[in-house]
């Protein structure tokens, strides 16, 4: 009798079928891999699980016995737990706070036990080795340790079934494999974890079984042992995947079209110099922060304490003045799209045409038919999976909002165009169009710099990577040099 089953389950939201009578089971102390493309359900499945979304039809057992988790409590009494990738906990209180809420020790005379709430937090995080001050207000965590507080929370309170929703896709690499290790450790203890992730080599690394979705149906169920990257990948997609070498490498780069002199903060980089020609696209590597998102902000203006010489196209900026870059032609997509780049109460349409409204607009009014066709044409390239362009964005899967504020920047006609990490959250089958597309933009012309921290990805589409370190540029590697040892020991700062 398999531990976990889901039988038949399907899923309706206003417009899609989520989930369409998806039937798989899990087995007991075993990471079970969730793998399909941007709005292909897994997250739906990992919430009905966790009791946050209830299935229209279906059901779900537990050791036989049909179970009915029809809210998050009522999962958790059933000792499952979600690993939430967005913010889970109320940021204006303690680690201990949250960890306790809604069983807050009290003390005789009915106040609250605030030796005791520490202890019990306490006890929480050191079960999963967590060096984490109870004390510490979760606003100033980093996402890395906020999750670690979240792990503790579920097998603190005695999960025995963990969903982790794509877990690492905002941690450094250190965090990552100290997530793994966790994850092993749990895995060693009897728990069964459900992990979602586009991450492949994650997934071979770690999980022992793997399932996939696609449009909402389950495809496959795998060992991880008799699979292939490649096959899931058919799979997820249903076709075969092509890789095209990029076109862009062989013309001739074009004149320079940003030019960086001596960028400086007085905390966060130093002395950056860099140019980028048109038609070339120029890799931008370095760990978790070496520097370069901020180096990028500041390059669009948003940083009023940087100082240094700016030429984007044929103008000479100052540096510090949105309005100047963004005239001159810079567009920038930013890291944190949840917050930066997408308003999620306006629908598709909207969103995509948010950076380019004076291009769009004729005296102020919106020239429609024009948005229309544009953001069509976008949705279809990046294979928005929408009930249509007049969605809410905050309703679209993680990956497809991902695709919305990618759109956006695309739409707008810039000379110079910084992305980072545009591909983080998407599937391989958007990745791919995605790499296409950039690649078609620096073959028209576009001077790209993108921020990236797959080296895989870099080294498959740029014709020369600059290395940050510790917010300085520490080097260039030309495309006939490029390899993960070369830039690793660059980025890490270790000698060959
Ligand atoms: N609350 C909601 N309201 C309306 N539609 C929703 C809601 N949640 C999910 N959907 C839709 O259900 C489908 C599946 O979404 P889900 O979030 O499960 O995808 P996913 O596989 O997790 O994708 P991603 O890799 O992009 O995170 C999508 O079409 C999405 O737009
Ligand atoms: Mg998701």
């Amino acid at each position: 009798m398999p531990y976990l089953e889901f039988n038949a389950i399907t899923k309706r939201f206003p417009g899609v079928r989520a989930l369409d009578r998806v039937s798989l089971s899990i087995e007991r102390g075993t990471c079970h891999a969730l793998i399909g493309e941007n709005g292909a359900g897994k997250s739906t499945l990992g919430k009905i699980l966790a009791g946050v979304y209830t299935a229209d039809e279906g059901e779900i057992r537990l050791d036989g016995r049909v179970i009915q988790p029809d809210s998050p409590l009522a999962a958790r009494a059933l000792g499952i737990a979600m690993v939430h990738q967005e913010l889970a906990f109320c940021p204006n209180l303690s680690i201990a706070e949250n960890l306790c809420l809604g069983d807050l020790p009290r003390n005789r005379l009915g106040w609250v036990d605030r030796a005791a709430l520490r202890a019990r937090a306490r006890a929480m995080l050191d079960s999963i080795h967590a060096d984490l001050d109870p004390d510490r207000l979760i606003g100033t965590l980093s996402t890395g340790q906020e999750q670690l507080v979240q792990i503790a929370a579920a097998v603190g309170t005695g999960a025995q079934i963990i969903v982790m929703d794509e877990p690492t896709s905002s941690l450094s690499a250190g965090e990552t494999q100290e997530l793994f290790a966790l994850v092993r450790k749990l895995k060693a203890r009897g728990l069964t974890l459900i992990y979602v992730s586009h991450r492949m080599e994650e997934l071979f690394a770690l999980c022992d079984n793997i399932s996939v979705l696609r449009d909402g149906r389950h495809v496959a169920t795998s060992r991880i042992a008799d699979t292939t990257p490649h096959q899931v990948v058919t799979q997820m997609i249903g076709r075969e995947l092509l890789v095209q070498e990029p076109k862009h490498l062989h013309r001739t780069r074009g004149p320079q079209r940003l030019v960086v002199d001596g960028l400086t903060h007085p905390t966060r980089f130093r002395d950056v110099s860099l140019a980028v020609h048109a038609g070339e696209i120029v890799g931008f590597a370095g760990l978790v922060g070496a520097g370069r998102s901020e180096v990028a902000q500041a390059l669009l203006g948003l940083d009023p304490d940087a100082t240094g010489t700016l030429r984007i196209a044929d103008n000479e900026i100052a540096v510090g003045s949105i309005d100047a870059s963004l005239r001159a032609g810079l567009g920038l997509l930013p890291e944190d799209r949840k917050r930066q780049g997408l308003v999620l109460g306006l629908n598709c349409r909207e969103n995509n045409s948010l950076a380019s409204l004076p291009a769009l607009s004729r005296a102020g009014w919106m020239r429609r038919t024009e948005e229309r066709t544009i953001a069509q044409r976008f949705a279809k390239r990046l294979n928005l999976k929408a009930p249509s362009l007049e969605t809410g964005v905050g309703t679209l899967s993680g990956g497809n909002q991902q695709k919305v504020a990618l759109a956006k920047w695309l739409t707008r006609d810039c000379s110079v165009l910084i992305v980072d990490e545009p591909t983080r959250g998407i599937d391989v089958g958007a990745k791919a169009e995605i790499y296409q597309l950039l690649d078609e933009l620096a073959a028209e012309g576009k001077a790209i710099l993108m921020i990236s921290s797959e080296l895989p990805e870099l080294i498959g589409l740029c014709g020369r990577i600059l290395v940050m370190r510790g917010g300085r540029l520490v080097g260039e590697v030309p495309r006939a040099e490029f390899s993960e040892a070369r830039l690793m020991q660059l980025m890490a700062g270790v000698a060959a």
